[in-house]
């Protein structure tokens, strides 16, 4: 039996900075070289996609509280230097475990190798740093979400009587290694179309840091390219997708075209009810904030856990302990799924004039 780590009578139960107080006496025999817990994470942006800080900065925040330790989440901002100094700081000011969630390999391993040379233990948190060093890597299987929207777009062409769609695609960040797998999952559906003349490879480019206001620009030369003629849209998430809807508002084609996305943002559900996005992926933050977090206070207290799971390092060649949780995709009848998940609130999701929308929808 494990004695209980939380100590109510602690002072402060919360400290500024964002820091709980948490009493931890060794009198339980625990291994002595146990460190007391500080978890230090590194989000990536706040404009690739809301989950960020509406989501993972949330979830995490509640499971490192209902956990008793110490931690600082910090957000880079998409700028890879700001990045390399919230590390350095984290670690001078005395982080036991980091968790980044890098802005590209490059500096992620940086950031991960001097972890690792100061005796800081390193988790890569939902991207993976080919050829980095971190003990665990936390995600989804991000294949499997590829595939969700490829499918999910595919259903939805079909639903429109499509015939020989064209078809074009905005990817992620050709520097984020979960937009290689979520290519590398839509096109185990879409190419063997292509390939079979059913659908039409239209444009595809690849958006830089997910940034959502380059992909306006980029759809709008898609389309020009295409002479107005894309029947569906593969967008890699919500933010990318709206992008693209808001092109194609423009022209008068919202809601004819199929557009897919990632995330179960606010917008993009909306964007769901309104008719004019196919589908989303959700991806249950909490549990991945959840598993991340137990993996953190395992490695602040020096023990090893299994996860039954490992992920090959292209690059490096490692195969890195992992945990990957399992996507859903979300069309217009299961929307009410993720606002019960607590992901979402109806009071969001519904306001104004979306309110008629989800009652259709069978939100209550
Ligand atoms: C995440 C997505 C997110 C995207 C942009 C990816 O690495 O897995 O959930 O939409 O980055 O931030």
């Amino acid at each position: 039996m494990r004695k209980g780590i939380l100590t109510i009578a602690a002072v402060g139960l919360l400290a500024t900075g964002g820091l709980t107080a948490c009493g931890d006496d060794d009198s339980g025999g625990q291994a002595s070289s146990a460190k007391t817990p500080k978890i230090g994470v590194i989000l990536p942006d706040s404009k690739s996609s809301v989950r960020w800080e509406t989501a993972d900065r949330k979830f995490l925040k509640e499971a490192f509280e209902a956990a008793g330790v110490q931690y600082d989440i910090q957000n880079a901002q998409n700028d890879k230097t700001a990045f390399q100094t919230i590390a350095d700081q984290m670690i001078t000011g005395g982080v036991t475990v980091l968790m980044i969630v890098n802005l590209d390999s490059g500096t992620g391993k940086a950031v991960l190798d001097k972890a690792k040379s100061q005796g800081v233990a390193t988790i890569d948190y939902d991207r993976l740093t080919l050829g980095g060093s971190a003990q665990y890597y936390v995600s989804f299987d991000n294949e499997t979400v590829g595939k969700l929207q490829g499918e999910g777009l595919a259903k939805c062409l079909t639903a429109q009587g499509a015939k020989n769609p064209v078809v074009s695609y905005l990817n992620g960040s050709p520097t984020d290694n979960n937009a290689t797998l979520f290519k590398n999952g839509y096109d185990s559906v879409l190419k063997p179309k292509f390939d079979a003349k059913e659908y039409v490879k239209g444009p595809e480019d690849a958006v830089p840091a997910w940034d959502n206001a380059q992909a306006t620009t980029i759809f709008e030369q898609q389309l020009t390219k295409a002479n107005g003629k894309i029947d569906g849209v593969l967008a890699a998430n919500d933010g990318l997708g709206n992008a693209a809807i808001s092109v194609l508002k423009k022209n008068k084609l919202n809601g004819k075209v199929p557009v897919t996305g990632q995330d179960a943002s606010t917008e993009g559900l909306q964007n769901i009810l309104a008719g004019d996005q196919c589908m989303t992926v959700y991806k249950a933050v909490r549990e991945e904030a959840n598993a991340a977090s137990d993996l953190a206070i395992a490695l602040a207290k020096g023990e090893k856990k299994d996860t039954g799971q490992t992920v090959k390092d292209p690059e490096g060649g490692r195969d890195v302990p992992s945990v990957l949780l399992t996507p859903k995709a979300i069309y217009k009848e299961n929307v009410k799924d993720v606002i019960a998940d607590g992901y979402v609130t109806k009071e969001e999701v519904c306001a104004g004039t979306y309110a008629k929308l989800c009652a259709d929808a069978g939100i209550s």
